[in-house]
């Protein structure tokens, strides 16, 4: 387990509810199979969710009919589980806003968050996460406003965790510099050809803030027809799939995957049993960026 996991383990919480998981199922894309799917993922064992009320790309409450399901046949239990959504600005959204975009920021937060919690079934999620900044330029006042929105709904006790999406290392560090609370996760797509992410990885390390890595597979097709990677592949009995996902969760990461296929669902899991030396996870990190 990283440094950073336990950091946010260690945060105080009800014992009876599900600790930070090592690997997140992701629900975007997948419409009207969005509720087959998560409960195939959940049966699988994939015991953290992460989705958004943004119907745009996410079915938020196909994943609650999902574990509505799941809970009904004893496959796991509200506590047992580990339940991220997001709020998304409306540039971010389609017409089906789950709020009113005339409201403040404040109240926009307060509603999404209550539909989120009505679709999920749940008074609480674990995590909430803004799906990303309104400029890529730096951290706003708007950013500032839904933020402290964000606090006090987590503070009202609907939240466990807060989390950014998104973001570049600068919006970090302006939140750092205003004096925000931090973040307890950061997601980010993860480019090889950017060192993975190194540059928001190592503010995160330094600050005990987990890093939620997407896109591991698909921002990375070159990662996953290189010799080092299918070599390793072949001496783990692994595919290269598994291997980046190994090698994500040596660097400290938390991945996601978002794979429809059942197989996958059960390689994915798997790839958290292989270990990789030091030296081979240095390699890795190096392939491209
Ligand atoms: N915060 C944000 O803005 C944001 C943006 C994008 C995504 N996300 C989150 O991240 C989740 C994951 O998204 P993603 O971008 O990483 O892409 P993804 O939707 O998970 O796509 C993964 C791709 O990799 C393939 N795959 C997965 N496991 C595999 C394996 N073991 N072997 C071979 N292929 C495999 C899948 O194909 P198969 O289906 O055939 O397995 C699929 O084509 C999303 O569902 C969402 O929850 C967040």
């Amino acid at each position: 387990m990283t440094a950073a996991r336990t950091a946010c383990q260690n945060r105080p919480m009800p014992a009876s509810r599900s600790p930070v998981p090592d690997f997140l199922y992701g629900t975007a894309w997948k419409e009207e199979r969005t509720a087959p799917l998560t409960e195939l993922a959940l049966g699988a064992g994939f015991r953290g969710i992460d989705t958004a009320n943004q119907r745009k790309h996410y079915f938020e409450a196909g994943v609650g009919h999902a574990l509505a399901a799941a809970y009904r046949a004893g496959v796991v239990t509200r506590e047992q589980l580990f339940l991220q959504t997001k709020f998304t600005y409306q540039p971010g959204q389609d017409h089906r806003l789950p709020y009113d975009p005339a409201a403040s920021y404040s109240i926009q937060v307060a509603q999404s968050l209550a539909s989120s919690l009505e679709h999920l079934g749940t008074d609480y999620v674990d995590s909430y996460v803004l799906h990303g900044p309104v400029s890529g330029y730096g951290w706003t006042p708007a950013d500032a406003a839904t933020w402290e929105a964000m606090i006090r709904e987590r503070n009202a006790g609907r939240a466990r965790f807060l989390g950014v999406s998104n973001v570049r290392r600068h919006h970090l560090e302006q939140m750092e510099v205003t004096r925000a609370e931090m973040p307890s996760f950061v997601q980010n797509r993860c480019y090889a050809r950017f060192g993975w992410d190194r540059d928001v990885r190592l503010f995160c390390r330094e600050r005990n803030i987990v890093y939620q890595g997407f896109s591991l597979l698909t921002a990375n097709p070159e990662v996953l027809r290189d010799r080092l990677v299918t070599f390793l592949g072949m001496e783990l009995h692994a595919t290269p799939a598994q291997i980046v996902f190994a090698f994500s969760l040596a660097v400290g990461m938390l991945p996601l995957t978002g794979t429809s296929d059942s197989d996958h669902m059960k390689q994915d899991l798997a790839a958290r049993q292989l270990k990789l030396a030091p030296d081979t996870v240095q390699m890795i990190e190096s392939l491209a960026g």
